[in-house]
């Protein structure tokens, strides 16, 4: 069962997952963090600025959960770009250390495999940072995935396209695949932490956290993990 810590406010959440994520990395300079992307976990990345000012992070090592297949890297919205804009760069990280999954078209046929031998060859992930889709999706893998699935490609959902529409010029600019850590990859981690904020979040949260296990719910997975930690505000958990 996840433990669940209802907050007043994402800026209390970050600090919570933060303080978290600052003992690891004190207790082990090289922790393996799990990064997510979207607007959800900004809070957490904002909190680590402070709470990491300091202390050594040269070591730290990042595995961001998915990227768009056939973006340009430079592409302000590619997951690349956002994990160096939001975490490598404010942080402080080495970008070296910092890995995204590879949407390059031309080598997109190993990407998977290439990426979970990097997750396997820094020793697993310590901590996973996860959001939550509209969809129940947690990185991008949308529903009907299988709970053993490792790191491939995947369709976009059209809600999903619709929600991130937002970082783009139009939803015809969002693109239609991704590369995403399989819920297989996931569960792998050592300690999830899953944040959700807002009333948009309410129902996905609820059957993530209480509905039954189901891969038409892939955040129902994380009922499967046995170190969870599911931060969320009174909106997002209305419906718990
Ligand atoms: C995005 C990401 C997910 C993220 C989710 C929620 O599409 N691929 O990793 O958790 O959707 O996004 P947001 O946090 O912006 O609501």
């Amino acid at each position: 069962m996840a433990e669940v810590v209802i907050v007043e406010s994402p800026a209390e959440a970050g600090a919570l997952a933060a303080d978290e994520i600052a003992r690891l990395i004190i207790h082990r300079p090289d922790t393996v963090l799990g990064l997510a992307t979207g607007s959800t976990p900004l809070p957490v990345y904002d909190a680590l600025r402070d709470r990491l000012a300091g202390l050594d992070v040269s070591q730290v090592r990042g595995f961001a959960l998915d990227e768009y297949v056939g973006i340009d890297p430079a592409h302000p919205e590619s997951y690349r770009a956002v994990i160096t804009r939001e975490v490598v760069e404010p942080l402080g990280l080495d970008a070296a250390r910092v890995q995204t999954p590879n949407g390059d078209l031309a080598t997109i046929e190993h990407a998977g495999e290439d990426y979970e031998r990097a997750i396997a060859d820094a020793g697993g992930i310590d901590l996973q940072i996860l959001g939550i889709g509209t969809s129940g999706h947690i990185g991008f893998n949308e529903p009907g995935s299988s709970f053993a699935s490792r790191t491939r490609v995947k369709t976009l959902v059209e809600q999903t396209r619709r929600d991130n529409a937002r970082f783009f010029a139009s939803i015809d600019d969002v693109p239609m695949h991704c590369i995403t850590q399989g819920l297989g990859t996931i569960l792998e981690a050592r300690h999830l932490v899953l944040l959700a904020f807002g009333a948009g979040k309410a129902d996905a949260v609820a059957r993530a956290v209480e509905g039954p296990v189901t891969s038409s719910l892939p955040g129902s997975a994380i009922q499967l993990h046995p170190h969870v930690t599911v931060i969320v505000d009174d909106a997002a958990a209305s419906r718990l």
